[in-house]
């Protein structure tokens, strides 16, 4: 969700207006989304390296989700949204990590569509935090597969990604779903996030519709 800080600025007003319009979005993206035939969405809220961001904006950020999970969450139950987890709850404030743990156990048994949501995440923490997991199982070596890989991962259970849409022009991974999306494709648009709206989301979805997907193989022409 890149580009609430310029958006804001481009505006005059402090990088945490963006952030709260870029809250704001989510739950009509995540409409459009389930509207399209998406069945899941993964937002990348928070990384593990946006602590290092000035106290201020991580403050603002953190009762920025606050409020969001508060306000958002009975609804997005209502209307048949699962939200999901990716990302080391511990470090959070623990009253947000209750309230994360409330809305998964609420929406556990809806099915439009799931929304993940990458919060104090990092792709390769992730990993390590499988590999750990797996070690610690006691797990053979031989049966150290891939899919014993992924089905440690905080997505387990959920398919890896087809597309990635990076918004504000960005064309960095940023430690995002770096395992998930091995085959995943990708599209960079240079719209800022609080302005990604459904006619913005269908010309990502139009775009991945005219990709051909190899798989490492050739292209099925030759
Ligand atoms: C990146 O834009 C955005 C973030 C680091 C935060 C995104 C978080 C939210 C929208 C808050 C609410 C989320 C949920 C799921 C409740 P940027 O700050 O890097 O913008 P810039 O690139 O223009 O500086």
């Amino acid at each position: 969700m890149d580009g609430n800080g310029r958006w804001a600025r481009a505006r005059g007003l402090p990088r945490l207006f963006g952030h709260r319009a870029g809250a704001e979005n989510i739950h009509r993206i995540v409409e459009d989304c389930a509207d399209f035939g998406i069945k899941v969405l993964t937002v990348y809220a928070f990384s593990t390296e946006n602590w290092g961001r000035p106290r201020d904006e991580v403050d603002g950020l953190m009762r920025l989700l606050q409020e969001t999970v508060d306000k958002e969450v009975p609804q997005m139950n209502e209307k048949g949204v699962r939200l999901w987890h990716s990302g080391d709850l511990s470090r959070l404030p623990t009253g947000m990590q209750q309230a994360i743990s409330d809305a998964l156990e609420l929406t556990k048994g809806n099915d439009r569509i799931i929304l993940n949501v990458a919060l104090n995440y990092g792709g390769r923490a992730e990993i390590v935090r499988a590999i750990r997991e797996i070690i610690r199982e006691g797990m053979p070596a031989e049966d150290v597969t891939e899919e014993a890989i992924s089905a440690h991962l905080y997505t387990a259970g959920l398919p890896d990604p087809d597309l990635i849409i990076r918004t504000a022009g960005e064309m960095r991974l940023s430690n995002f779903l770096i395992w998930q999306a091995a085959y995943a494709e990708y599209y960079s648009t240079p719209v800022l996030w609080p302005d990604f709206d459904r006619s913005e989301l269908k010309k990502a979805l139009d775009a991945y519709a005219h990709r051909e997907r190899k798989f490492g193989r050739l292209p099925s022409s030759d």
